[in-house]
Order: structure tokens, then sequence, then C-alpha cells
């Protein structure tokens, strides 16, 4: 499989799969692998090519776009956008305008059907009319949805005499009114904030309540600390920094139960990773999932809350030379 990627990902260039701990963490934290690599036309086929976040290659443009998806993922935006997938259930998601969520859900999940078939494909694909065709409906169906909801948004900020909250979509409208992105930016930035986080979420939290189901004293563990810390009242986020059994549970839960296994980067200069030469254009498969499962945890391959004992700092990550780190498949 590997060896049939080499051919297809952008002129060839050579794909290699890490998952050492300290290999992973220099990845993650320089700026030299900061773009994720897919076939320009497989790109294009589902609106991703040089748009929204995800495989924006286009720097300036995914710089302004960026602005608007730290601030709803960070500091009181999380909070804030954490509240939104927490009250999915009200059929609003990042719009805040009511909308049918059953029906919104089937297309999300045949846009990511399409998003894996065309992601590394030849171009040679793509000459195949009927089965581009196929493909390129299924990603425009959400698109065209995409476009009609914030359309809708866009009325129902114009009906408003005074806004009374902002929120993601308001804001990308606004950047839209001064010239600041395209419709097709503020559609797609808005079609990859709600492709994002549904399905990465609610497996996660599938995985959770089975994790409790399997482990019953972890599960009374929990509901000890939130009697002693929180009383009656509903938890909120904000409590979550004074109940470590909870947050460890939480960490352990996405290591032993990973929805995201890989994660993609490309190397913009040539480098050394743990003593591998990595040239220049190198397609980089982080093998997280993998690297959760390492000697670095107590219990690697068992679900216990010891595995965050204490709290995992990537500073005290150990550099592996010895054990080969890096596997090369090509
Ligand atoms: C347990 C739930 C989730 C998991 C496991 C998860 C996992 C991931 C992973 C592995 C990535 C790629 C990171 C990388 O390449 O460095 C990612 C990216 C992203 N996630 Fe999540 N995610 C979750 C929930 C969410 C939610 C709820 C949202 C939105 C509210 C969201 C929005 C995004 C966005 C916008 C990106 C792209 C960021 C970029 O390209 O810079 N995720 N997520």
């Amino acid at each position: 499989h590997f060896k049939t990627l080499k051919q297809l990902v952008n002129n060839g260039g050579s794909l290699q799969m890490i998952f050492s701990s300290s290999a992973v963490y220099h990845v993650l934290k320089s700026n030299n692998y900061t773009g994720r690599f897919a076939s320009k036309k497989g790109l294009q086929c589902i609106g991703m090519f040089e748009q929204g976040i995800i495989f924006n290659s286009n720097i300036a443009l995914w710089k302004k776009v960026r602005t608007y998806f730290t601030k709803a993922l960070t500091g009181p935006g999380l909070q804030k956008s954490v509240d939104v997938c927490v009250s999915a259930t009200n059929k609003q998601l990042f719009l805040r305008i009511p909308l049918n969520e059953k029906d919104l859900l089937i297309k999300i999940h045949r846009y990511f059907s399409t998003w894996q078939a065309v992601l590394i494909q030849p171009d040679v694909f793509f000459r195949l009319n009927f089965v581009y065709k196929k493909y390129h409906l299924a990603a425009k169906e959400l698109q065209d949805e995409m476009g009609k909801l914030v359309e809708q948004k866009r009325q129902a900020i114009n009906n408003m005499e005074k806004l009374d909250e902002t929120d993601f979509t308001t804001e990308l409208i606004f950047a839209q009114n001064h010239d600041e992105l395209s419709a097709d930016d503020v559609r797609q930035c808005v079609l990859e904030m709600v492709i994002a986080a549904p399905d990465t979420l609610s497996i996660s939290l599938f995985f959770m309540l089975l994790l409790l189901k399997q482990n019953s004293a972890v599960e009374e563990q929990i509901v000890q600390e939130i009697q002693s810390q929180i009383g009656k009242r509903d938890v909120e986020s904000a409590d979550l920094q004074n109940l470590n059994v909870l947050e460890r549970f939480i960490k352990e839960s996405l290591r032993f139960h990973p929805v995201v296994d890989f994660i993609m980067r490309r190397a913009l200069e040539d480098d050394y990773i743990d003593g591998y030469r990595v040239a220049k254009g190198t397609n980089l498969i982080l093998n997280i999932g993998r690297m959760h499962k390492s000697e670095f945890f107590q219990k690697p391959n068992e679900f216990n809350l010891e595995n965050f004992e204490n709290t995992v700092s990537t500073g005290t990550i150990r550099h592996v030379r010895s054990n080969k780190t890096i596997q090369t498949w090509i």
C-alpha cells in the first residue's frame, strides 16, 4: 500500500512513517513541517485545494482563515465551541440557525467517503469521468448545503436589530463583507469546522462510555471525585481543573482508543530526525496511535489511569536514538 503511495502522492515525494515520541515531537514543534499532503486533483474534487484550513497550501489565505479557527478553538472561544458541540442536539451546530441535523450528517458521511477515496489518487483516476463525477457530486452535495445554510445565517444576521452575540460563522461572514474572504472561503471554513467536530467527538464519547462500562472501579472513582469536589450541582467545563481523575480518564481513553491514529506532514526543507535524513518534500505519516502505546507509558497496552499519574510533559520525552525510531517504508 505504501509503495503505491510513493508514485501517487505529489511527484513521487517519498513517504516515511514515524512513531517514536522524540521524532513526532520534533516534527510537531518544528516550522519545517507545517502543511499536510494530498493530490491536487483530489483536493480540487472536494473543494479543499487552497481553501479552508485542513489542506490549504495557499499560505497567505491559510494564515487569514487560521485566525478565525484559533479564536474558536482556544481560550474563551473554546469554551463556547465546547458548549456548541455538547448541545449539537439542538440542531444548530456552528451556525446557530435551525437545521436538519440528520440530513446534514448523512451528507457529512458521504463527503468523508469521497475524501478518503480521492485524497491520494493518481491523476489518471480523475480522467475516468464517471468515477470522478460520482465523487464530485457527493462532495458538492455537502458544499451546496453549507452554502445554503451560510446564506440563511447571513439573512438572519441582516434581519437582526442588534447582534446579541457573535460566533465563528458570523465572524467569517463579516470578513467577507469587508472583502477579506470570498463566499467560497466562508462556506469551506464552516464546512471544515462542521466536519471536524461530530465524528471525532461522538466516537470518542462512545469509547469513553464503553470504557466506563468495562471499568466500573474507574467510574466509581470519577463519581466520588465529582461528589467531593462539586457536590449536587451540574459539572461545568471550568470545574475540569479540579477533577484530576476525570482528566486522567479522558486522556487515557483518548490514548487507549484513539479515533485518529495518523496525522500527516510534509517536509519543507532537508532535515535530520533522530539521525535519519529526511529530504525536502518527504511526506511523513506520524503514527500517533502507535506512539501512545509505547514504553513511555507505565502500562502501554492496558487501560489504566496510572498511565497519566504524572502529567505527561513533552519536555520529559526520552530520546531513544538507539532504537530504530523511524521506520522507512520506501
Ligand atoms: C475527541 C475529539 C477530537 C479528536 C480526537 C480530534 C483530532 C484531531 C486531529 C488528530 C487533528 C489533526 C491534528 C494535526 O494534524 O496536527 C485535528 C484537526 C482539527 N480538528 Fe479536531 N479532534 C477532535 C474534536 C474536534 C472538534 C470538536 C473540533 C471543532 C470544534 C475540531 C476541529 C478541528 C480542526 C478545525 C482541525 C484542523 C486544524 C488545522 O488544520 O490546523 N476537532 N483534530
